[in-house]
């Protein structure tokens, strides 16, 4: 089999079907996981773009945005445990920046850790700049956010 990084994906819009495996993942990766309400709303609410990416039909990441106005505002973006490392999450990142552009935004915006340094490094390897910061933003955690930007 050919390595990742070397396998096409495929990026398909979020299905309700798709929230299940989604929860798996979430929970694995974050404190204050999303519920499948949450998941749920990016399916309803018409400013949300939100996709999953797929390799050998398996479900290994997912993120998505707001449009509000001309500025894409990340929401989400994971990554599979067994899968990071592979420049899944890079890729899945410039397709988001590349559907905002399209959908007509001029910026992207995304708020991150802190403390998470394998996010932050990816962010900045895609050109965004730190923005500011905004203290206490996690309310079960009470870490601090990064504030990134990016025009696109
Ligand atoms: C952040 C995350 C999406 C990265 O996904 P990934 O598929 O592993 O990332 P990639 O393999 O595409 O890595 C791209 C770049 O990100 C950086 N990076 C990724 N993981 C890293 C790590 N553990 N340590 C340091 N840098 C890291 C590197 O710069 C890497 O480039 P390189 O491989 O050329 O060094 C993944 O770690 C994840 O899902 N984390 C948990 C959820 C999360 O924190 N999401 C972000 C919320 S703001």
């Amino acid at each position: 089999m050919p390595p990742i990084k070397h396998t096409p994906l495929r990026i398909l819009p979020l299905a309700a079907d798709h929230i299940p495996d989604l929860m798996i993942m979430e929970q694995e990766a974050y404190p204050d996981p999303w519920t499948h309400g949450m998941f749920r709303q990016e399916i309803e609410n018409g400013a949300a773009y939100f996709y999953v990416a797929t390799l050998r039909n398996r479900i290994i990441g997912y993120g998505g945005f707001w449009l509000l106005l001309d500025e894409a505002h990340v929401t989400k973006i994971t990554v599979s445990r067994l899968y990071r490392r592979h420049g899944i999450g890079a890729r899945l990142m410039r397709y988001l920046l590349r559907r905002a552009k399209i959908l007509g935004a001029s910026s992207m915006r995304l708020e991150v850790r802190e403390s998470n340094e394998p996010a932050r490094h990816l962010y900045e390897q895609l050109g965004f700049e730190d923005a500011g910061i905004r203290r206490g933003y996690y309310t079960k955690t009470g870490e601090s956010a990064v504030v990134m930007m990016k025009r696109i």
